[in-house]
């Protein structure tokens, strides 16, 4: 197994400075090498905080940087694309933040320069690393609560209202639903092991914004599942809570969906007492980061994959279609 995997983070913003630069420096397998801004005395400042050995204001130089073996895409969602597509170019493995692009086919096309270049592609869907999440997917798939029938997820942000970039959709592409919402998708395949058939959202726009804060969105399974999805940053206190009915049995997790809380699961088969756990999501991100650094030394696909990244961004385009044009929509494989 080679050397720890060296770093380099472009985006020096909330996720980079709070939770993705220390995952880096405090993970086994993993250092900061380098960061890059649009400023340098920004990135300079960054990089003393952080520890990391270089600072650059032009991404193609930290990518020319032989330390930089991967890249940690943290910027406005509608650069990522072309940031991962310069990061294979230059052959190094990214974590991209989510979403991978704003539309499908440039999904598509990132996830294809990834694999002819050969780099490692990662998306970073932390809430799969939820404490709990991987039982409860392992519960799902022995078949311990019977078929799934139905599913429900809460996710909310608080009312965090969109600002800056988040508002314009030739940046942001959608409001929640991206900022959000993506990580509940994600969880439900993850959970259920299934693909998502068919969707159809509502969404509700505040007064004076062009992208939604609220949406609900109905998803069908390749198993047969329904799953009824609300995320939001309008509700001041949101609920962070998961159910999944099985045929033969229940799983209740309470204030897991989201990083950073203190919850339970609790699963029930029968007549049998609720088995309940006490689960944390506090080191999601340091999770999610050591699993990626973990598949580059392993040379194995990362979970989740640039894979999950696309599929997640054909599910949010069908969502978004769905909402503007009131009407289900079916994803063809
Ligand atoms: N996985 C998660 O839970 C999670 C959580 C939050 C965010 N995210 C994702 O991470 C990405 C960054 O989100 P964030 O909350 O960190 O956003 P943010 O605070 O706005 O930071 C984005 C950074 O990108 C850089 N940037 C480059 N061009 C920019 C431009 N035209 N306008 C604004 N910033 C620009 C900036 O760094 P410089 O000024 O140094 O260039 C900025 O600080 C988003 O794609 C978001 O979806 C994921």
């Amino acid at each position: 197994v080679s050397s720890s995997l060296g770093w380099g983070i472009v985006g020096t913003g909330r996720i980079a400075d709070g939770q993705i630069a220390p995952a880096i420096t405090a993970g086994p397998w993993s250092r900061l090498a380098a960061v890059t801004s649009r400023d340098q005395g920004r990135a300079a400042e960054f990089a003393a905080r952080h520890g990391a050995a270089a600072a650059y204001d032009d991404y193609a130089a930290m990518l020319a940087d032989p330390q930089v073996r991967a890249v940690y895409i943290a910027t406005p969602n509608a650069q990522h694309a072309d940031q991962v597509r310069a990061a294979a170019a230059a052959g190094k493995h990214v974590l991209c933040d989510k979403p991978l692009a704003i539309d499908t086919d440039d999904a598509r096309d990132v996830v294809a320069a990834c694999a002819r270049a050969g780099v490692r592609l990662g998306v970073t869907f932390q809430t799969r690393f939820h404490g709990g999440m991987a039982d409860v997917r392992q519960v799902i798939a022995k078949g311990d609560i019977g078929a799934v029938v139905a599913a429900h997820v809460e996710m909310g942000g608080g009312r965090t209202l969109l600002r800056g970039w988040r508002q314009d959709p030739a940046i942001a592409g959608v409001g929640t639903m991206n900022n959000i919402g993506v990580h509940a998708y994600d969880l439900l395949r993850y959970l259920l092991a299934a693909e998502i058939t068919e969707v159809s959202a509502m969404v509700a726009t505040e007064a004076d914004l062009r992208l939604e804060t609220t949406a609900l969105a109905l998803l069908r399974f390749s198993t047969g599942a329904l799953a009824g999805v609300q995320v939001n940053q309008a509700a001041s206190l949101p609920q962070a809570d998961l159910v999944v009915y099985g045929t033969d049995g229940r799983v209740v997790g309470t204030n897991v969906t989201r990083p950073g809380l203190a919850g339970t699961i609790a699963v029930t088969r029968g007549a049998d007492a609720d088995d309940e756990r006490r689960v944390s999501s506090a080191d999601a991100y340091r999770l999610t980061v050591d699993a990626f650094a973990d598949a580059v030394r392993r040379d194995h696909e990362p979970s989740p994959s640039g894979v999950d990244g696309l599929v997640s961004v054909r599910v949010t385009e069908a969502l978004r279609r769905s909402a503007e044009e009131e009407r289900t929509i079916r994803l063809d494989s």
